[in-house]
């Protein structure tokens, strides 16, 4: 299958998700958030694949939502289309997807980012929420997302302000997990899925599961739900493996990769 937005690549049992509107730096328009929720749905059901990475070029990640697309919107069809809505899907995607950010990660570009569930950036990323000087806010998760990961100081300033930070403030702030250099963002990425994606697949999905948690309720709560988890794991075979190549000293072969 092609898309007009996106390209699609395997990658070993990684796929490879790569955003491609270069004439506008990525921007997200309605066709990208389809496309994107097409490759997204047909990767959940593929077996062979335990995990994804979606990148951009290495100006940009993606500049923002569609600005030429949204600009003559009005609120009656914004709210009763429920405008932006398609990018929860990118949301609750089940398998572990890893965003690699080079260049602009803006607005909804940012916002995408951090749908993922963590971001490797490259030294020249460049992240941030400039909606307000397009007169609106962050409508896909910005104010919210963006706080819970770098705190209220620095999300006031980058959702107030609209400035951006570069690579380096963004990982000491929390935003980043890692960053590498511009020609070794894919292969990292890439590298990074194709570890998870070899380990037992029902350990990795509530690991995602379990740590969103620590985003949604009350500290209790989230250790309950990671404790329940955690019995449950007791119940698979790759669990017996996984400890007995341990202790054999040996690596495991897990049979639910
Ligand atoms: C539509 C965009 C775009 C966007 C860039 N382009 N960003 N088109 N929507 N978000 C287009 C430009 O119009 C231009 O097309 C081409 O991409 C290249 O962009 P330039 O501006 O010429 O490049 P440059 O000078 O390098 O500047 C890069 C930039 C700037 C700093 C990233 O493009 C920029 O500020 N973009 C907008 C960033 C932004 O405000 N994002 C938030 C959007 S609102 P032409 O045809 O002129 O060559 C948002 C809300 C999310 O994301 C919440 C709800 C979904």
């Amino acid at each position: 299958m092609s898309y007009e937005t996106i390209l699609l690549e395997t990658r070993g049992r990684v796929a490879l998700i790569t955003l491609n509107r270069p004439q506008a730096l990525n921007a997200l328009n309605s066709t990208v958030m389809n496309e994107l929720r097409q490759v997204l749905t047909a990767i959940q059901s593929d077996d062979a694949i335990g995990a994804a990475v979606l990148t951009g070029s290495e100006k940009a990640f993606a500049a923002g939502a569609d600005i030429k697309e949204m600009q003559s919107l009005n609120f009656i069809d914004a709210y009763l289309g429920d405008f932006i809505s398609g990018w929860d899907d990118v949301a609750s995607f089940r398998k572990p997807l890893i965003a690699a950010v080079s260049g602009f990660a803006l607005g909804g570009g940012c916002e995408l980012a951090m749908i993922c569930d963590f971001i490797i950036a490259s030294k020249t990323a460049k992240f941030g929420q400039p909606e307000i000087t397009l007169g609106v806010i962050p409508g896909m998760g910005g104010t919210q997302r963006l706080t819970r990961a770098v705190g209220k100081a620095k999300a006031m300033d980058l959702c107030l302000t609209g400035r951006m930070m570069d690579a380096q403030e963004a990982e000491s702030a929390g935003l980043v997990a890692r960053i590498v250099e511009p020609e070794r963002l894919v292969e990292e990425a890439v590298a990074a899925a194709e570890k998870i994606a070899g380990f037992s697949q029902p350990a990795v999905r509530m690991a995602k599961e379990a740590v969103n948690r620590a985003f949604e309720q009350t500290l209790g709560e989230g250790l309950r739900f990671e404790r329940r988890l955690f019995h449950s794991l007791f119940a698979t075979e790759d669990q017996k493996e996984g400890m007995a190549a341990f202790i054999e000293k040996r690596r495991a072969d897990f049979k639910n990769r």
